[in-house]
């Protein structure tokens, strides 16, 4: 499988051309299943019938499934996942409380095992305008493993508890990690030089994932890449990576963010350069 490509395919169909046991670190970030019929058009104030709040309801085909359709999907991406994921690999899946537990459900079905939930805390979200209920300002990621007997899963656990976070303001400076984190959403400029999708995530929170679950030289898979944000992170960070995306702008999009990347090597060069300004 050629690895450092962002490939326009469906990734269930994808993942079937890699081998068993292949890849070090998933990153998944599926559709949320948010988008419940009507018009196509970016819309932060659309209500969800059940849900509400404040989503920004995407309206995008590829984000709208009855609930049996994204079960069975569900099931289908896990399985592929979880057979090329190596045992000592890690997986991460971002959701909502739309989505998120219909993949707890999958991820024990399949036996894979969650080690933790992690609440992303967004300290600058979107105030639920109707006032109508709490503003809604976290998701969650479940940080999973292949499930099997013998707990294999690499951990650095000293970047974890040593790292530097100044930005989290929950993080204590040497204390163990814990699983709510403060990180901000917004994305520098360069995040979106090239365009930009709804539910792009922050490097920043890529960055932390990575860091804590894969070594340099390891091979990250994004299944729903997007712009590439999990692929763009990856090889800042010195990993090889894999994404899929169905839709072809995105696709391209994410493309040419990675052209444009810096290496590892550089952006290591930068980061010493910041932090001698900082002194
Ligand atoms: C939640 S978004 C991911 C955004 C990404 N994290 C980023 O920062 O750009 C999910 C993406 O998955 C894509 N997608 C949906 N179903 C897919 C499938 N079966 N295979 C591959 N991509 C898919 C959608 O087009 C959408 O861009």
């Amino acid at each position: 499988m050629e690895l450092n490509v962002i490939i326009n395919q469906d990734c269930i169909e994808g993942m079937k051309n890699i081998d068993d046991n292949m890849i070090d670190l998933i990153i998944a970030d599926p559709p949320y299943n948010l988008s419940k019929g009507g018009e196509w058009k970016w819309d932060n104030s659309v209500k969800l019938a059940g849900m509400g709040g404040n989503w920004n309801k995407v309206m995008e085909n590829w984000d709208n499934m009855s609930l049996t359709e994204y079960f069975s999907f569900t099931i289908a991406w896990l399985t592929e996942a979880k057979r090329i994921l190596k045992p000592t690999g890690s997986m991460w899946i971002f959701g909502t409380y739309h989505n998120i537990g219909i993949i707890n459900v999958v991820c024990q079905l399949l036996n894979i095992e969650i080690i933790n939930e992690i609440i992303w805390f967004k300290r600058n979200a979107f105030p639920n305008l109707a006032g109508r209920r709490l503003t809604a300002s976290h998701e969650t990621l479940l940080w999973c493993n292949k499930g099997c007997k013998k707990r294999e899963y690499y951990f650095d656990y000293e970047y974890s508890k040593n790292g530097n976070f100044e930005y989290d303001t929950l993080k204590q400076p040497g204390k163990q990690m814990r699983t709510v984190w403060d990180i901000p959403n917004n994305k520098e400029k360069r995040e979106l030089e090239f365009g930009k999708h709804p539910t792009q995530k922050p490097l920043r929170i890529l960055k932390r994932i990575i860091q804590i679950s894969s070594k340099e030289g390891d091979i990250v898979l994004s299944p729903f890449s997007g712009v590439g944000s999990e692929c763009l992170a990856a090889k800042e960070l010195g990993r090889n990576y894999i994404g899929f995306e169905t839709d072809r702008h995105y696709a391209e999009i994410a493309k040419k963010r990675l052209e444009h990347a810096i290496s590892n090597n550089q952006m290591s060069i930068f980061d010493s350069m910041s932090k001698g300004e900082k002194q």
